[in-house]
C-alpha cells in the first residue's frame, strides 16, 4: 500500500534546562510531587530562542541527515499551538530560512498534541498530488510563553522543544485515524489579542479522557491493520504524564517495554512530543527498516489520533 516513509528526523531544544527543584523555587510544588504524579524530572524553556528558531534548527538537522535537494520539498507543515506569529505562518518562514524553492504548500496546523499525527496524514495526502518528492513536517512548541506560573497544576507539566521529519511516499504500511470532539473547558488557551491568553486545564478531566481514548485508538488501528500487539515493535504515546502511559501499557502484559517514554527529560511538549520520541529512537538505532510503530496523540480540542506505519 502507499505509505509515508520517514527519511530522517532532527530535534532542537532551548539551551536552558529547568529542573523540578529550580522551578519549585518560585512555584508552590515539589520535585517529589512532580516526579511521582507526572514522571517529569526537568523541562527545556526558551529564553532567547523562539518557537520558529526551534522549528528551523530541528528542520535543518533533519534535512542535513536526509541529504535531499531542498527544491524538491513540495509541502511544509508545522504543527504548533504556540506559533511565533499569528501570521505569517512558521511553515512559510521555514521556506525562506531553509532555502527551499517557492513552489510549495506551506502552512501551520493546530491539532494540539495530536498535531504531528494529523500532519502525517496531511503530508501523505498532499504529496500524493504534488509534483515534488518530499514533505517536511515539524512539531514545534514554546509552551512556556502561555503558561501561568502562578497555577501549579499546569505550569510544572509543560516544556519547549521541536522535532522535524523529512517524508516521502513509498510502499509500506500506513494506517491512520483521527478524531475531534469540541470541548473548550477541559483544556483551553484564548487566542492572540485576548486579555489573558494562558493555558488553563482541568487535569482530571483530561486524564480520564486520555486513558479512555488511547486504548481505543490503539485497538482500532490494530484492527484496521489486521495486526496484534505482538506484531508491533513500539508504541509511542503523546508524552503528557507517565501515569497515563503506565495505565495503558498495563493492559498489554508482557509488552510493556514497547511503550516508549521520554517525558522525564522534556515534560509535555505538545505537538513536538511524538517526533521527539521518534528522533531519539532513530538516533539510538532502535528503529530499523521494516519495524512497525504505533503512535497515539491526544490533547486539547479534544483531538486524538492513531497511526500505524512501517519504518
Ligand atoms: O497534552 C495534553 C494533555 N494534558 C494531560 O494529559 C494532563 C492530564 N492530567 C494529568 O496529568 C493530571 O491530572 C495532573 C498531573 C494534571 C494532576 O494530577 P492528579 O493526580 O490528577 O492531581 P489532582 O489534580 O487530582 O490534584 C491532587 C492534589 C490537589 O490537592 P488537594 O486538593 O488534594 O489538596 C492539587 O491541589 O495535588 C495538588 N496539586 C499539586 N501539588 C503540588 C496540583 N498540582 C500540584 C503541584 N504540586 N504542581
Amino acid at each position: 500500500m502507499e505509505s509515508i516513509k520517514i527519511i530522517a528526523t532532527g530535534r532542537a531544544l532551548p539551551k536552558k534546562i529547568v529542573s523540578n527543584d529550580a522551578l519549585c523555587e518560585t512555584v508552590d510544588s515539589s520535585d517529589e510531587w512532580i516526579r511521582t504524579r507526572t514522571g517529569i524530572l526537568q523541562r527545556y524553556c526558551c529564553e532567547s530562542e523562539t518557537c520558529l528558531d526551534l522549528a528551523e534548527a530541528a528542520a535543518q538537522k533533519a534535512l542535513e541527515k536526509a541529504g535531499i535537494d531542498r527544491n524538491q520539498i513540495g509541502v511544509i507543515v508545522v504543527a504548533t499551538t504556540t506559533p511565533t506569529y499569528a501570521f505569517p505562518s512558521m511553515a512559510c518562514m521555514l521556506q525562506q530560512r531553509l532555502g527551499a524553492g517557492e513552489e510549495m504548500l506551506a502552512f501551520d496546523i493546530n491539532a494540539a498534541c495530536s498535531g504531528f499525527l494529523y500532519g502525517l496524514e496531511i503530508c501523505k495526502s498532499l504529496l500524493h498530488s504534488s509534483k515534488k518528492k518530499y514533505a517536511l513536517l515539524v512539531g514545534s512548541e514554546e509552551l512556556s510563553r502561555i503558561l501561568d506560573y502562578e497555577d501549579r497544576s499546569t505550569c510544572v507539566l509543560f516544556g519547549d522543544g521541536a522535532a522535524a521529519a523529512v517524508l516521502t511516499l513509498s510502499e509500506g504500511i500506513f494506517y491512520h485515524r483521527a478524531w475531534a470532539r469540541g470541548n473548550d473547558e477541559a483544556l483551553v488557551c484564548e487566542g492572540v489579542g485576548y486579555p489573558n491568553p494562558k493555558l488553563k486545564m482541568q487535569g482530571n478531566a483530561v486524564f480520564r479522557f486520555a486513558v479512555t481514548v488511547i486504548q481505543q485508538a490503539v485497538e482500532q488501528i490494530l484492527q484496521d491493520a489486521n495486526l496484534q500487539m505482538d506484531d508491533v515493535d513500539y508504541v509511542i504515546c503523546h508524552q503528557a504524564n507517565s501515569r497515563i502511559i503506565e495505565h495503558v501499557r498495563k493492559k498489554y502484559p508482557g509488552q510493556e517495554e514497547k511503550f516508549v517514554m521520554n517525558i522525564d527529560r522534556y515534560a509535555n511538549t505538545s505537538a513536538a512530543s511524538i517526533p521527539l520520541v521518534l528522533d531519539e529512537l532513530f538516533e539510538n538505532g532502535m528503529l530499523k527498516e521494516g519495524m512497525k510503530v504505533i503512535c497515539v496523540g491526544f490533547g486539547a480540542g479534544f483531538t486524538w489520533s492513531s497511526t500505524l506505519f512501517s519504518i
